[in-house]
């Protein structure tokens, strides 16, 4: 009797997973995120789903009346777990994309932001092919690449302070066939290079989140490294050392280009034009018209 109704319970189980559609447990799921008021909860879950079942978007939108078996329906269901208890789903998939480019990415290292694609846009307006560039704080090296991607004569020199960084920096340059134009080094900012070195282009994206905000910020974005994130007091701290170094490491007639934090961005130019002096300063904003990235060209 016993392992008669153990079946009865079996055979039911089996039913209830064999009735569930791919569209079914997606929008299952984009509920829940939603709950969590997780925002792009449709696009964020569909991801999880696509990366359980290894399908492309099409194949994703193809397949979706398909009915899962047991074991994809547990896979779908511990990813959007690992999402409602709050792991970003970049972390999750192990993967981001950055100007259309495929990133790994771990805990390891910040997840690329879109907004940090004007910086790659500003730096390939400058079109230093055959140039030397540096990047200052790679994290995954997604503008590093970046940059390489578009202009295959020049030679970039990627720096993080954090090792666990540059492995994912490897990792990706690697992935996507770079070894040999770009480099990785282990430095605070500019101090493991020779005085007298000279870049044509500084590229930084760095930690510049003041620390009173960096406390008050949602628990997902602390997962993130506090290294990659917390900028000092005033979140210039990094920023105000890059600039004193990047004055005597810039060529005649080049420029550093780095993103600021839009609140501190009026002091971040100010603290600008005063320790790079020779040189011509723009801020440019992003797509929302906030204050992104700072530029700097030394004056010949
Ligand atoms: C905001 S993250 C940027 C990562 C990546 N470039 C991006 O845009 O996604 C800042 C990076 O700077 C690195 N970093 C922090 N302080 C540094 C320092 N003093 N010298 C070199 N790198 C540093 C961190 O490890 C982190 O990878």
């Amino acid at each position: 009797m016993a392992s008669l109704i153990g079946n009865n319970k079996l055979s039911l189980k089996n039913q209830e997973f064999k009735d569930q559609t791919i569209r079914s447990l997606w929008l299952k799921g984009v509920d829940q995120l939603k709950k969590y008021s997780i925002t792009d909860s449709a696009l964020e879950c569909e991801l999880l789903v696509r990366s359980a079942l290894g399908y492309t978007k099409s194949e994703f939108y193809s397949h979706l009346p398909d009915t899962v078996n047991e074991h994809e329906m547990i896979l779908i269901n511990q990813l959007i777990q690992r999402r409602l208890i709050g792991e970003p789903t970049p972390y999750i998939l192990g993967t981001k994309e950055f100007y259309g480019i495929d990133f790994n990415v771990s805990k390891d290292v910040l997840i690329p932001r879109p907004e940090t694609e004007l910086l790659v846009d500003l730096a390939l307006a400058q079109n230093k092919e055959g140039c030397l560039i540096a990047d200052i704080g790679t994290g995954s090296g997604c503008i590093a690449v970046s940059i390489a991607s578009h202009l295959p004569n020049l030679k970039i020199i990627a720096v993080d302070k954090s090792i666990d960084a540059l492995r994912m920096a490897r990792k990706n340059i690697m992935m996507h066939d770079m070894m040999d134009r770009i480099d990785l080094v282990n430095s605070d900012l500019l101090t493991a290079f020779k005085p007298g070195l000279k870049f044509d282009l500084i590229v930084s994206n760095p930690p510049y989140v003041p620390k009173d905000i960096y406390e008050t910020l949602d628990k997902e974005i602390q997962l993130e490294p506090t290294i990659a994130l917390n900028g000092g007091t005033d979140g210039l701290d990094i920023i105000r050392c890059l600039l004193q170094q990047a004055n005597t490491m810039l060529s005649d007639g080049g420029s550093l280009l780095f993103e600021v934090f839009s609140d501190n961005s009026n002091e971040a130019f100010r603290l600008t034009s005063e320790l790079i002096p020779m040189s011509r300063v723009t801020m440019h904003s992003d797509l929302l018209g906030l204050p992104r990235v700072i530029e700097a060209q030394k004056v010949l």
